[in-house]
């Protein structure tokens, strides 16, 4: 029985969708086997899962061009930037339209983190709170390209979050594999969206385990960043927004930033944030590249720990040197999002971070804590404890000299405080009531 109202209705009234052009396939980021665009798997067929594929565009004199100048109606949020993603609707739908978060400068914040500046890229105020609707739109717009109308994904919440939120807008069905313990609130999105949720007795690295299977026997879309290559692209339009804005439409490289602060989970955003510069600068659009620095909670950091055991050599590390050093953990962080043992794409965020000059750090969940109280009183923003990460990480990066004096810091913050507003409650104190007049 249809529940949620005339899908096919819905669905007829979306705008087809294209492939972009220069759209050329993927590489493998371990053994460098190319794909076509018509290559039906997700990850290499030599590699198996920790083969992730990585998109790859052509035609850069055309693409710079349309980078500087999109108009029209494409141009509504993160369709601005298609150039740089594998398909685009042909219009905007409510369906499709999100990103285009403004960036927030944070003056107070940073003078007491005793950083030179801050700019907050804040992507709670998205359709489902947090930064993962950038690659739920692309996972959507694929999908229907596809002729596809049933998506799937794994997720500690908020990509589930994302997927219901869009999947409802443009009458398709999504089904959810979540661990049990994920947060009220973000199981709340999830019934309340309409999504078919399946609450995994396990970690999220079961639960992705789980889908994989679910998805490739139902041929669902799979939106699973983990593994999906052209998710991860959706991820580059935050920094991509923010490349644009902070260079006045990539006409002045001054406020660009020097380094960018972004928490890790399996490491898709951090690999995309990386990505979105390499490509502005080999296109011209930017002078340097920023250095990405990648955020991990302590207990939840094998990217971190494997970055220091490796020492000065990580720049130059085959893929099969970086998946080897890469030793999985039992994750245990408040912060639930990127509470992940496994990141799927660690080779693809290592390479990229890399390429940067950043690093990969770990942060404590007592940090992670101070630091959501000093985001909603000092600059506005209230973040969930992944969402807070990336900023939680910007005193041990001061303290580990990756920060400079003079250095411009930016910082995406990922997801929105109300998802678990039971951690940030943990770092207040409850005023006693009064009694009323009378
Ligand atoms: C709020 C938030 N921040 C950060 C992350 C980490 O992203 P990734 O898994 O791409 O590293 C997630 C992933 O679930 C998230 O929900
Ligand atoms: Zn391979």
């Amino acid at each position: 029985m249809e529940a949620h109202g005339n899908r096919e209705g819905i669905r007829e009234a979306l705008p087809p969708v294209a492939a972009n052009p220069g759209w050329v396939g993927c590489r493998c980021v371990v053994c460098g086997r190319e794909y076509d665009t018509v290559y039906a798997g997700f990850v290499c067929a030599d590699c198996g899962i920790d083969g992730i594929l990585d998109a790859a565009y052509e035609r850069a004199g055309d693409t710079a061009v349309r980078l500087k100048v999109e108009g029209g109606d494409i141009a509504r949020g993160l369709w601005r930037f298609s150039s740089l993603l594998p398909v685009a609707p042909a219009a905007i739908h409510p369906a499709w339209a999100v990103g285009g978060t403004a960036p927030l400068p944070a003056p107070r914040l940073a003078r007491h983190l005793g950083l030179h500046s801050l700019v907050i890229k804040d992507d709670t105020s998205l359709p489902s709170a947090s930064l993962k609707d950038r690659a739920a739109a692309v996972a959507m717009a694929r999908a229907h390209q596809l002729g596809l109308d049933h998506l799937a994904c794994a997720s500690t919440g908020n990509a589930a979050a994302s997927l219901a939120v869009l999947a409802s807008r443009g009458g398709f069905r999504s089904t959810i594999f979540v661990p049990a313990a994920a947060p009220r609130g973000k199981l709340a999105q999830l019934l309340l969206h309409g999504a078919h949720v399946i609450r995994v007795d396990g970690t999220y690295d079961q639960a992705f385990e789980l889908s994989l299977v679910a998805i490739a026997k139902n041929n669902w879309y799979s939106r699973n960043c983990g593994h999906n290559p052209l998710l991860v692209e959706g991820k580059k339009t935050a920094a991509l927004e923010l490349a644009w804005d902070l260079t006045r439409g990539f006409t002045s490289n001054e406020d660009l930033p020097d380094v960018v602060l972004v928490p890790v989970g399996d490491g898709c955003i951090v690999s995309s944030t990386a990505k979105a510069f390499i490509e502005l600068h080999a296109l011209g659009l930017i002078n340097r590249v920023p250095r990405v620095i990648g955020v991990q909670a302590a207990g939840a950091s094998p990217l971190a720990a494997a970055w220091a055991r490796c020492g000065g050599g990580q720049a130059t590390m085959s893929g099969p040197a970086i998946r080897d050093a890469i030793t999985p953990v039992v994750p245990d962080t408040i912060a639930d999002s990127i509470s992940v043992g496994v990141p799927r794409n660690r080779v693809k965020a290592w390479r990229y971070v890399a390429a940067t000059g950043g690093a990969f750090i770990a942060t404590p969940d007592a940090a992670i804590i101070r630091t959501i109280v000093d985001l909603a009183s000092r600059a506005g923003v209230f973040a969930e404890p992944s969402g807070a990460a990336g900023m939680a990480g910007a005193l041990a990066a001061r303290e580990q000299g990756l920060i400079g004096d003079r250095d411009r810091v930016a910082v995406l913050v990922t997801g929105h405080g109300l998802k678990d507003p039971g951690a940030a409650l943990g770092a207040c104190a409850m005023p006693e009531p009064v009694p009323p007049l009378g």
